[in-house]
C-alpha cells in the first residue's frame, strides 16, 4: 500500500486499537431531510470532535462543515435514486474523483447493490473508483446496500456482497451486523465497519450491536441514526468510542453514556 493510502487509513483507523468510529450523516442523499438531520450543521457540529471520520456528501460538506475541521472525511460519491423509487439500485457516480481530491478527503464511499437490478453497474462503478483511488492514494469504502429489502441482512448475503466488494479492490467494506457475523468477517480480507441501521429501541441495544460486531471481528462502526436520533448524541458517541477503542463492556459503555449526559448535549427527555 502506498504512503498516501496508508496515511489516510491510519487517520481513520486508530493505530492503537486498529478500529474507527465513523459518524454517518449521508442519509439525505436519498432520504431527504431525515429526522434530526434536517439541520445538518446543527447535528454535525457538536459531534464532530468525537468522531474518527465523518461520512457525508460533498453538498453537506461544503455547506455545513467548517473547512478548519480536522476530522477525516469519507465522501459519498454515489447517488441518483431516492426513496420515492422502488428500485434504489439505479445509482451513478455523482462526484468526480478530482473533486474528492480537491476536498482533501480521506476516503470515498459508494453503495454496491449485489443481487439488485443494477448490480452490474454498481460493481463496475466500484472497480473504476478503485482504479482512481489507487492512482490518488485515496481508499474506497464499498457499502453493501440492501435497498428496501431489509430481510437481505443475513450472513450468507452479506458475506457474498462484502467478499465481492473486496475482490473488486475495495479498501474498506461497510455492511450490517447480522447473526453469524463472524462468517462475514472471515471471508472478507479488508476491514469491515458496521452501520447501525434504523434507530433501535434503546441506546443499550445499539451499544450491544457494536460490542457484538467488534467481538466478531469488525474494525469499527459507521453509524448514524442510533447516534444523532438518540436523546443524548454526544454521550452516545462517547459510549460507542469506549466499546470500539477501549474494549468496554456494554455495562461500562452505559456508565459512560450516563456520566456524559448533559443538558447541552441532550435534545429530549432521557429514556427509561
Ligand atoms: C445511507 C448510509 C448510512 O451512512 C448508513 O446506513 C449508516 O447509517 P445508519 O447507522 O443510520 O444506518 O449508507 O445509505
Amino acid at each position: 500500500m502506498d504512503w498516501g493510502m496508508r496515511n489516510r487509513m491510519h487517520r481513520m483507523f486508530s493505530p492503537a486499537s486498529g478500529n474507527t468510529v465513523m459518524l454517518a450523516v449521508d442519509h439525505g442523499y436519498f432520504m431527504g431531510p431525515t429526522h434530526h438531520l434536517e439541520n445538518a450543521r446543527a447535528t454535525i457540529t457538536p459531534l464532530l470532535p468525537h468522531a474518527d471520520a465523518l461520512a457525508l456528501t460533498r453538498g453537506i460538506l461544503r455547506r455545513c462543515v467548517d473547512p478548519t475541521a480536522t476530522t477525516p472525511i469519507v465522501l459519498r460519491v454515489s447517488g441518483g435514486a431516492t426513496i420515492l423509487q422502488d428500485d434504489l439500485s439505479d445509482e451513478a457516480i455523482t462526484t468526480r474523483f478530482a473533486d474528492a481530491a480537491r476536498l482533501n478527503v480521506s476516503a470515498v464511499a459508494l453503495s454496491v447493490f449485489v443481487g439488485a437490478p443494477h448490480e452490474h453497474e454498481s460493481l463496475v462503478h466500484l472497480a473504476e473508483l478503485v482504479d482512481d483511488g489507487e492512482e490518488y492514494g485515496i481508499p474506497v469504502m464499498a457499502i453493501t446496500a440492501v435497498g428496501k429489502e431489509l430481510e437481505k441482512r443475513d450472513a450468507r448475503y452479506l458475506a457474498l456482497a462484502s467478499r465481492v466488494a473486496a475482490e473488486l479492490g475495495a479498501h474498506i467494506v461497510k455492511t450490517y451486523y447480522c447473526e453469524q457475523f463472524a462468517k462475514v468477517v472471515e471471508a472478507c480480507p479488508v476491514p469491515i465497519v458496521v452501520a447501525g441501521g434504523p434507530k433501535l429501541d434503546s441506546e443499550k441495544a445499539a451499544l450491544e450491536l457494536a460490542r457484538h460486531a467488534i467481538d466478531e471481528g469488525a474494525h469499527g462502526v459507521d453509524m448514524g441514526r442510533n447516534i444523532w436520533q438518540s436523546a443524548h448524541p454526544v454521550a452516545m458517541l462517547k459510549a460507542l468510542r469506549a466499546i470500539v477503542h477501549e474494549k468496554a463492556t456494554v455495562g461500562e459503555a452505559m456508565d459512560v453514556l450516563n456520566e456524559e449526559r448533559t443538558d447541552a448535549g441532550t435534545r429530549a427527555a432521557a429514556p427509561a
